[in-house]
């Protein structure tokens, strides 16, 4: 892989675009533009950080998260892909493998609207075949404006069938946690995985009161993370999604990960674009499949 001085090189612009190292041989792509900020590792090729101007961080990023090869950053936007949550075969990571491994930088384009785009990808190797023995392409389109897109394209590139799982396990920051409302799950069903996956219908907002971990399907609609002493309104776009995962771990649970900043579970929420549990994405060869997740801020009209 190339250093981020060489990365800078090729693919920093001007008062936009710049690639700086966030630990030795760990290069992170820093945007500012008119519109926002944002930080994005070429690791997991995972957005970290998303601040719209005159906004509060919009991305939860826990203060103990690890920037090494092969460990996934705890907070931003984990890529998780081919499979989301654990694998039946336990030596196999959680969540996939994209999100603990280098990606490539494409390319980095400073657009006419003053946002910034940037293009990662990644593909099968001896590696990745040795866990998944598929043969592949991942490419993510990420668009920094005063809104947050992500379109991940995947693609079969062998000549057998796949189906996967995955999901862009999204961390938002919330003011505090007993605080907030998701919208646009009412009336889904989902499987409650903290009760053996039993299933449920939702009645209402989703609020948070305790450890929480949840699998809406089918959920198409857009969501909105309504956070009541902010003011503000986190709306999520969807494509490509057909389920939606809820997550806070709560108190044991974050204790008992070493990269969960102590007492950050009432500043974050998951809400993430998935497919999962009741639905896979089934490629035949030659085929691809856009998941895409579109993240917007407004003041909220209640
Ligand atoms: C969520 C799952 O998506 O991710 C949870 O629903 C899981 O069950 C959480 O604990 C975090 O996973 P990880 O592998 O990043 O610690």
């Amino acid at each position: 892989m190339n250093s981020a001085l060489q990365l800078q090189r090729k693919f920093g612009i001007n008062n936009s675009v710049s690639i700086t190292q966030k630990s030795p041989g760990y290069p992170v792509i820093e945007v500012d533009n008119e519109h926002a900020r944002a930080s994005i590792a070429l690791h997991g090729a995972h957005v970290m950080t998303f601040q719209p101007r005159g906004q509060a961080p919009v991305l939860w990023l826990s203060r103990d998260a690890v920037y090494c090869k092969g460990k996934a950053i705890r907070g931003g936007i984990p890529i998780c892909w081919p499979w989301f949550g654990e694998h039946p075969d336990r030596e196999k990571p959680a969540h996939g493998f994209v999100r603990n491994r280098f990606w490539q930088l494409e390319s980095s384009e400073q657009l006419d609207n003053g946002c910034t785009r940037l293009i990662l990808s990644i593909g099968d190797d001896e590696q990745s075949r040795s866990m998944w023995s598929y043969y592949f392409r991942l490419r993510l389109t990420v668009v920094v404006g005063n809104e947050l897109t992500l379109a991940l394209e995947m693609e079969n590139l062998g000549s057998s069938p796949f189906t996967i799982t995955g999901a862009l396990h999204s961390y938002f920051s919330v003011a505090d946690v007993s605080k907030v409302d998701v919208l646009g799950l009412e009336d889904v069903q989902y499987i409650d995985q903290l009760l053996g996956n039993k299933q449920f219908t939702q009645t209402g907002p989703i609020r948070f009161d305790g450890e929480l971990d949840r699998v809406y399907y089918p959920a198409l609609a857009n969501e909105i993370l309504r956070d009541y002493p902010l003011n503000r309104d986190i709306l999520l776009k969807k494509t490509g999604s057909c389920s939606t995962v809820v997550w806070n771990p709560w108190l044991t649970k974050a204790d008992s990960m070493d990269d969960f900043e102590q007492g950050g579970y009432r500043n974050m929420v998951c809400v993430e674009t998935a497919n999962t549990a009741g639905n896979v994405v089934r490629l035949a060869p030659g085929e691809s499949h856009l998941l895409g997740l579109a993240i917007s801020v407004e003041a909220n009209r209640v």
